[in-house]
């Protein structure tokens, strides 16, 4: 089973550029399914049911999210629906969502698990390490997959190593950069970030100009997503061959059309 997991999704423009090429970057890595972290996609920030749908009429199976799960108040009205292969931080407290997603493949089942990270956050947040111990109980599912969504780098690499051998993969997402550390370790496959699937020229995927007059003044103004039409795909393709695991880094870029 190979499946092309990306990071954060910055906005439509990104949106568009998966519709252009996502099919081709899919069969040319022969990959048999597609996550994504979606909890940038609309307007930088959230997830609104259109778009929602437009990632599925794009074939893929499973959307974790972050910190930016409920910043469109929208998607209250339908990720509690039964089909909606969303899964939200299982560390937050919500009714809303699901904290565990099941993605059938063939015969095989996968849990995915979406966490917060606690460093650097100010969201009140049960711990990831209590709340994994709690699921991996419940859990049932040939395999297991954690998109870690934090700025630490200690704290996701500190659950790599909890978690390791009793969980198959392990993904990290929330800072937009990638990082050049995935490994596979007792069975379990990590990279600290994903990076974003985004516009290049940005800061994180927000217009740069706009970052730094906020960076220079203080002064708040609200952010918005850059229109560069250089796209950035980043993500890892995770391989799970019977015991065999592997992990690998995905770095393309594409230029688009904007109208
Ligand atoms: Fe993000
Ligand atoms: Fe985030």
């Amino acid at each position: 089973m190979r499946i092309l997991y990306l990071g954060d999704i910055v906005g439509e423009i990104t949106l568009k550029c998966l519709k252009e090429n996502l099919n081709t970057l899919k069969n040319d890595l022969k990959c048999n399914m597609v996550f994504v972290n979606a909890e940038n996609l609309t307007q930088g920030k959230g997830l609104i049911y259109k778009h929602y749908k437009a990632l599925k009429e794009l074939g893929i199976s499973a959307i974790s999210m972050g910190n930016h799960t409920f910043s469109k108040k929208e998607i209250k009205d339908y990720i509690n629906n039964e089909d909606v292969t969303i899964v939200r931080p299982a560390n937050l407290n919500t009714e809303y969502g699901k904290e565990i997603l099941y993605v059938k493949y063939n015969d095989k089942t996968i849990a995915l698990v979406n966490m917060l990270g606690r460093v650097y956050s100010n969201t009140p947040l049960d711990c990831p390490f209590k709340t994994m111990e709690r699921l991996l109980k419940e859990i049932k599912a040939d395999y297991i997959f954690v998109d870690f969504h934090g700025d630490a780098t200690s704290e996701k690499k500190a659950f790599f190593y909890e978690f390791a051998g009793r969980v198959d993969a392990i993904v990290g997402s929330h800072t937009h950069v990638q990082t050049s550390d995935e490994e596979t370790y007792n069975k379990t496959s990590y990279i600290t970030d994903m990076g974003m699937c985004g516009p290049h020229l940005s800061v994180i995927g927000d217009d740069k100009d706009m970052v730094i007059k906020r960076f220079k003044t203080g002064v708040f103004e609200p952010l918005f997503v850059s229109t560069d039409n250089t796209i950035d795909i980043n993500g890892v393709v995770i391989d799970i061959n019977g015991e065999v695991r592997k992990i690998e880094r995905i770095s393309k870029k594409y230029k688009i059309n904007v109208d």
